[in-house]
């Protein structure tokens, strides 16, 4: 099993203005890098704010939806899963999938970056600045969490840059996508 953060970014490191924010800035050919990768993903794990925004595109993939609402594990139908990580033992659920799409928003991908549960990282920054908004993750962790950059892609003219990372404390057989 391998769990791979999917990002993108700003110029100043944004992934929203706020919490309703969808992600309609992104360039065109990260929208296809983005399905090609969700396509080749077994599961995708999203906050319940990401979900919400997103429910007409996440419906047709199989998620994982983080949630306080529920005390351990809902099952909504086969493509929809309510969790409560607080609560279960998150690798029970998700143990049996090959690829796992870590898809944020912010509160989610720091709950995976707490507990070193991310092996690869894909980041898009797109060629804009928001100005305000929140980062990838909000969490003020004493030691830094290394990783080790295995590739960068100019996505089209206007300078979409794609970065892949792999997490330098993890042996995942990690192949490139
Ligand atoms: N640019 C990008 O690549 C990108 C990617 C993803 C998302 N986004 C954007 O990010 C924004 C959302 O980020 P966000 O940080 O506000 O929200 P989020 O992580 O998407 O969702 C937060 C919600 O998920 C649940 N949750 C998260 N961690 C949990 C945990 N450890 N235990 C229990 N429940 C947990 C809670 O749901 P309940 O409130 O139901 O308890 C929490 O309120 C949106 O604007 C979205 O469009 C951008």
């Amino acid at each position: 099993m391998k769990i791979i953060a999917i990002v993108a970014i700003s110029i100043d490191g944004k992934i929203a203005i706020n919490s309703h924010h969808s992600s309609d800035w992104t360039s065109p050919e990260d929208k296809i890098f983005l399905h090609n990768l969700l396509d080749n993903s077994n599961v995708v794990i999203v906050g319940n704010n990401t979900y919400k925004n997103a429910i007409k595109p996440l419906s047709k993939r199989k998620c994982i939806v983080f949630t306080n609402s529920v005390d351990t594990i809902l099952k909504k139908s086969d493509n929809l899963v309510y969790c409560n990580p607080q609560n279960i033992k998150l690798s029970d659920l998700i143990r049996d999938y090959e690829i796992v799409a870590l898809l944020g928003g912010t509160q989610t991908y720091t709950y995976f970056l707490k507990n070193n549960l991310i092996d690869e990282l894909f980041i898009t920054i797109e060629p804009l600045i928001f100005g305000k908004g929140l980062s990838i993750f909000d969490c003020a962790d004493e030691k830094p969490n290394r990783f080790q950059l295995l590739s960068v892609k100019k996505l089209n003219n206007s300078g979409s840059l794609l970065l892949h990372y792999k997490n330098e404390n993890h042996s995942a057989n990690f192949k490139k996508l």
